[in-house]
This record gives C-alpha cells, sequence and structure tokens, in this order.
C-alpha cells in the first residue's frame, strides 16, 4: 500500500472516532496531520472543515479525512472551496466508488452513524482506491461552476 499525505479533522461528535483512525493511519506509516479539534468539548465543524480544505486544495495534502455528527455539516463546508471533491462515505462500496468515480479528495465520515470496525474499512478503501478516469474525468469536469 503506497503511504499517503493525509490531513484529519473533526468536530466533537466526531472527535471519538478521529483519534481512533490517525493511530490507525500512524500504525500503517502514512504522513498524518491532525487539524484538531483536540477533545469532545463543543465546537462548530467549519471551524474545522475550512482549514482542511486549504490545505488539501493548495495540495499541502493529497486527501483528507473529516469526520462530524453526520458527515453533513463538514462536508457542505469542505465542498465550498475550488478544487474539492468531498464525499460523505458511510460504508465500503460508497467509499470505493467516491475515489474510483468522483476522484473525491475528502472522505467525510458521519461519526455517530458508523462502528468503529466500519470507519476502518472506509479510510483504508478510500486511501487505496484509484481514480478511474475516462468518462468519469469528463463528469468531474464538469461540476466546476466556471463551465456554467
Ligand atoms: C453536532 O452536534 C452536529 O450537529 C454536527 O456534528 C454535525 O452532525 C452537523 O452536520
Amino acid at each position: 500500500m503506497k503511504k499517503k499525505k493525509i490531513a484529519i479533522v473533526s468536530d466533537h461528535a466526531g472527535y471519538f472516532l478521529k483519534e481512533k483512525i490517525l493511530s490507525y493511519l500512524i500504525k500503517e506509516k502514512h504522513d498524518v496531520k491532525d487539524l484538531g479539534c483536540t477533545s469532545e468539548e463543543t465546537v462548530d465543524y467549519p471551524d474545522f472543515g475550512h482549514p482542511l480544505a486549504n490545505t488539501v486544495s493548495a495540495g499541502e495534502y493529497e486527501m483528507g479525512i473529516s469526520i462530524c455528527g453526520t458527515g453533513n455539516g463538514i462536508n457542505m463546508t469542505v465542498n465550498k472551496h475550488p478544487g474539492i471533491r468531498s464525499a460523505l462515505c458511510w460504508n465500503e462500496e460508497i467509499s470505493r466508488l467516491a475515489r474510483a468515480h468522483n476522484d473525491a479528495n475528502i472522505c467525510a465520515l458521519p461519526g455517530r452513524f458508523i462502528s468503529e470496525s466500519e470507519a476502518y474499512l472506509i479510510v483504508k478503501t478510500f486511501i487505496n482506491t484509484s481514480f478511474e478516469g475516462g468518462r468519469h474525468q469528463r463528469r468531474i469536469d464538469k461540476i466546476s461552476l466556471k463551465m456554467y
């Protein structure tokens, strides 16, 4: 498995899972940057989503992982940034297709709705699946508002 540069964030609702995934990624020898939060004390997910999106869209990290309670709030936040394609991944197959068909560069996880073992599978699949290109490249090229 090729080692990746990965940034990770969560809000309080995703903090427990973030810490677990962070340990897993370090154990797997990926180059990981934890951009917070740092406890289960209540915070606002955009305060963590925006820095994650900035570092991924700047190319400092190849991919991002974001976690909030449902995954929706943080997913909406990062998708406001140019160059970000964030996918809400709640199972392994969705995660695989987010990479293979959508070339997603951020994996958004619903921390309150998946188990720890499901989260590892989703993240592992996201990291190890390549974009298929071809017709999917044409489609993702049309996502940008600049086209319309
Ligand atoms: C926090 O309570 C919760 O609203 C947040 O984690 C997330 O689910 C929002 O989309």
